[in-house]
């Protein structure tokens, strides 16, 4: 036969399948997002996110120890409030002796090398369940960028290094940066949580930190999964706002708005690889369904080669163990 290109050449062996490989995973690139409850010597693992658990800070900081000995240095912290802790202005969030502040200025004492990201939003902390002040059924945009400006003041003063609001609600990015650098913070960075996606894949997470919506949905914030051009103008607002990454959540269906931000914007973009993602390969894996680590590494490889500079995940422990 006279075939000219042969492409399959350069596959025949590990040896050239590894010179022309185009995207390679590093421990580097991952976020691991780790849940803290109140108490000691707990350790309970999410019925929907087998092999995830809800820590006290006294074992989170040898979970943490041992991520890091395996490479992994970035860590994005989320609270499990007590219902009777939760108000309608979530006010616990900025609490200095609550459990979540606490949690950052011990870790960052303890691991000066690791990163700490936080979340900025109102759900863990809402009596509502929502991530804005709620009046008569909406959700209220300007007020609760006031608290959100609260959260992510403490949460610097308390030493997080990347704060990711994760709510969108209009304008936080810039309202956050203002009162980050009003009160001398120029260096805690902003992570945007910039096409955020009402979507299904979010569920294995509200359980873990019981913060499901009391009533209705998060549509009206969140982004509704049928636009891509709607995502191109969060990126530019949240660019003009002064934020340091973008990212996209989930990520497995949002492939094409990974790639759609990286060819536009000069910033990294985050990917976050969300809890529902990970429940789906894991129970696959349990029934013999799927090979679970190669399901995980093709899933994050696909969401490097998408375009993304990092992922926030929660295979992040175990694909470090692989690589
Ligand atoms: C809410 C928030 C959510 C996640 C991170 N921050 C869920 C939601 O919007 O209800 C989901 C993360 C995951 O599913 O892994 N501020």
């Amino acid at each position: 036969m006279n075939i000219i290109r042969r492409p399959r050449r350069n596959r025949q062996s590990a040896a050239i399948r590894d010179m022309v490989q185009e995207t390679r995973l590093s421990v580097t690139d991952f976020i691991l997002p780790v849940f803290i409850i109140d108490g000691q010597n707990v350790r309970t693992e999410v019925a929907s996110m087998p092999g995830i658990h809800r820590w006290s800070l006294d074992l989170l900081l040898e979970e943490i120890q041992e991520c890091m000995d395996l490479g992994v240095k970035s860590f994005d912290l989320f609270p499990n409030i007590t219902e009777s802790k939760k108000d309608k202005y979530a006010t616990e969030s900025y609490n200095p002796d609550g459990l979540y502040l606490n949690a950052i200025r011990v870790i960052k004492d303890r691991f000066p090398d690791a990163l700490v990201m936080t979340d900025v939003a109102m759900d863990p902390y809402s009596s509502d369940g929502h991530d804005g002040i709620v009046e008569n059924g909406k959700i209220l945009n300007d007020p609760t960028l006031e608290v959100l400006g609260k959260m992510a003041l403490a949460q610097a003063q308390a030493g997080a290094d990347i704060v990711g609001p994760s709510d969108m609600m209009d304008g936080r990015v810039g309202y956050i940066r203002q009162v980050l650098d009003e009160g001398n913070f120029h260096d805690v960075a902003i992570m945007a949580y910039t096409a955020k996606y009402a979507s299904a894949f979010y569920g294995p997470f509200r359980d873990a930190l019981d913060s499901a919506p009391k009533f209705g949905d998060k549509k009206t914030y969140q982004m509704n999964p049928a636009n891509s051009r709607e995502a191109m103008i969060e990126a530019q607002l949240d660019f003009a706002e002064g934020a340091d990454f973008l990212m996209v959540k989930p990520a497995l269906a949002y492939l094409d708005i990974i790639k759609l931000l990286n060819d536009n914007f000069h910033l990294p973009i985050t990917a976050y690889n969300v809890s529902g993602e990970y429940a789906m390969i894991k129970a696959a894996a349990q029934r013999g369904w799927l090979d679970g680590d190669r399901a995980m590494m093709e899933t994050l490889l696909s969401i490097k080669r998408a375009g993304a500079t990092s992922i926030l995940t929660y295979f992040a422990k175990e694909a470090a163990r692989l690589l």
